[in-house]
């Protein structure tokens, strides 16, 4: 049986409209998820949206409408963008479903069985945009006197009676935790960054809220609705099948990498392992965190009016062209700016240039010389026989999926996407320094031999670059005959067979040409 692999996103806060930030997360974990599928894992992958909260409920009232209205219209509005991007989720999690309430009261109640839950009484502060409590030392004041937290959302004094997690206990147990596997957290500096803040010594959270009402009761404690954190971290096992151990789904608990933002990972390298071991269940293996999207070196903001939707800037560029830019323009745990020019140039220079051009002039040639006939190597020991440059090439081909997977076990996709354009590059070179359009007059055996080398090393660049341009590549290696079902990293040891008829080649990668007005 295939080995499994469990991957999630986020859940999305439905307190207003999804943007290109979020599009990101999901599209960082769809491009492991469909990695992984390639590789021949069992995959489950899930996102969704975290749709309960006083930030939520404020966005509801906002709008005039009652807050499961609001989420519903919002939460499909996230749906629809994720699919639009591509996404290959399994699982459409939301926090207001029947499953995931069942969920929460039973971890609950498993936390609560086990000691790790009292009653007392809150007071401090509390900034809802981050849904987070702060200490007094880590706001700063305003001009105005307001309290604003590191994240710039004000912060506001509460007090009122609340249910406590004994997480100042966990701090040995989760320093253990990041010495024993090292993996746990990505990349190093958050690593280091969230050690540091363990280190500093944990205070008890306060899990329960009963100034709103917008959540997921508290089982036997009327007017105590759970944070929303525990509610939201609990959906990675909801999804599982949690508590129904028989589920179909539960083999996959633990999982495998949690994508998240940098802005959330205390909340997912502490909270969550706490709560988790605190339940006696099992903790994930790897939590990794993205960097931030800025756009022409400005914070996305309303005021700014520079907030980038995905679905307009798929509309605009194309859908493969807009995952490839993400994924290829900043290292996945640093911060990055995004601008038209900068993702025209991904398009134009990368994609329709160095593989766009190499795939269209090596067919282009097979249609024209070869009567679209997939030639083979040549054999014999005449001028068609392998030179070292073809055989450079091979090992070059060869040698890529293995560079992909290492580089995507760790979620370094841009690296990923390096090595594969050194392959590009290096059969730009390839061809021409063996000149197959002039070996059609002088020694078709050869020209042969090298148009094959470049079929064969395009279908390795065409299949690993599946995950991240689904539909560009789906088309490429329809064009390199490689039938669906020998799409696999496995199945490139398996060689083309020779002499079938290639279909007509057409490009794949138009450039971008700015529409005039
Ligand atoms: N609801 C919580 C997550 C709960 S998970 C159990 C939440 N939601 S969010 O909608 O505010 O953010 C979701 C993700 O989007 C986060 O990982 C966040 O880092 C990411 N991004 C939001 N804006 C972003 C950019 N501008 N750039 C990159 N990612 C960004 O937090």
């Amino acid at each position: 049986m295939s080995q499994r692999f469990y991957i999630t996103t986020p859940i999305y806060y439905v307190n207003g409209a999804p943007h290109i930030g979020h599009a990101y997360t999901s599209i960082a974990a769809d491009v492991m998820a469909r990695f992984k599928r390639l590789d021949g894992y069992d995959v489950f992958f899930v996102t969704g949206t975290d749709e309960h909260g006083q930030k939520v409920e404020q966005a509801a009232r906002a709008a005039g409408l009652d807050p499961q209205t609001f989420v519903d219209q919002i939460s499909a509005d996230f749906q629809d963008m994720t699919a639009k991007m591509g996404v290959s989720n399994d699982d459409w999690m939301r926090t207001t479903e029947a499953r995931h309430k069942v969920s929460c009261a039973e971890l609950w109640r498993r936390i609560a069985a086990n000691g790790h839950i009292y009653l007392g009484h809150y007071e401090g502060w509390y900034a809802v945009r981050d849904e987070a409590f702060y200490d007094e030392s880590e706001l700063t004041t305003r001009a105005d006197g307001t309290k604003v937290a590191p994240s710039g959302a004000p912060a506001a004094w509460v007090r009122e009676p609340s249910y406590f997690f004994d997480l100042s206990k966990w701090q040995d147990k989760l320093l253990e935790l990041y010495e024993t596997h090292p993996d746990f957290i990505a990349p190093t500096s958050r690593r280091n960054e969230v050690t540091s803040f363990v280190r500093g010594g944990l205070r008890d959270l306060s899990i329960s809220r009963t100034s709103f009402t917008w959540g997921i009761p508290v089982p036997d404690a009327p007017g105590h609705v759970m944070y929303v954190w525990l509610d939201a971290l609990n959906n990675y096992v909801t999804a599982c099948g949690f508590p129904d151990e028989t589920a179909a789904r539960w083999p996959f608990w633990p999982a495998d990498v949690h994508v998240v933002g940098k802005d959330i990972i205390r909340f997912h390298a502490v909270y969550w392992p706490a709560f988790l071991m605190a339940a006696g269940l099992p903790v994930p293996k790897r939590v990794t965190s993205n960097g931030w999207w800025v756009v022409e070196g400005e914070k996305m903001s309303k005021s700014l009016g520079n907030v980038v939707e995905a679905r307009q800037l798929v509309a605009t560029y194309g859908l493969d062209q807009v995952r490839y830019f993400l994924m290829r323009e900043k290292a996945f745990g640093a911060d990055g700016s995004m601008s038209d020019q900068a993702i025209v140039s991904r398009i134009n220079v990368e994609l329709a240039n160095d593989l766009g051009n190499l795939s269209q002039r090596s067919l282009a040639l097979i249609a024209r010389n070869c009567d679209g006939v997939l030639p083979a190597r040549h054999p014999g020991t005449g001028t068609g026989t392998p030179s070292e440059d073809d055989a450079g090439m091979d090992a070059v081909a060869a040698a890529l999926p293995g560079l992909v997977r290492d580089h995507l076990e760790r979620q370094g996709f841009h690296d990923a996407l390096e090595e594969v354009w050194k392959v590009i590059r290096a059969a730009n070179g390839y061809i021409d320094r063996q000149a197959p359009w002039a070996l059609n007059r002088t020694d078709k055996a050869r020209m042969g031999t090298v148009l094959r080398v470049l079929v064969d090393t395009l279908r390795a660049v065409a299949t690993v670059l599946q995950p991240f341009m689904p539909d560009s590549m789906s088309r490429m290696l329809d064009q390199l005959g490689v039938a669906a079902d020998q799409r696999q990293l496995a199945a490139l040891a398996v060689p083309l067979p020779d002499g079938i008829t290639l279909p007509a080649p057409h490009g794949v990668f138009p450039r971008y040409v700015e529409p005039t007005a």
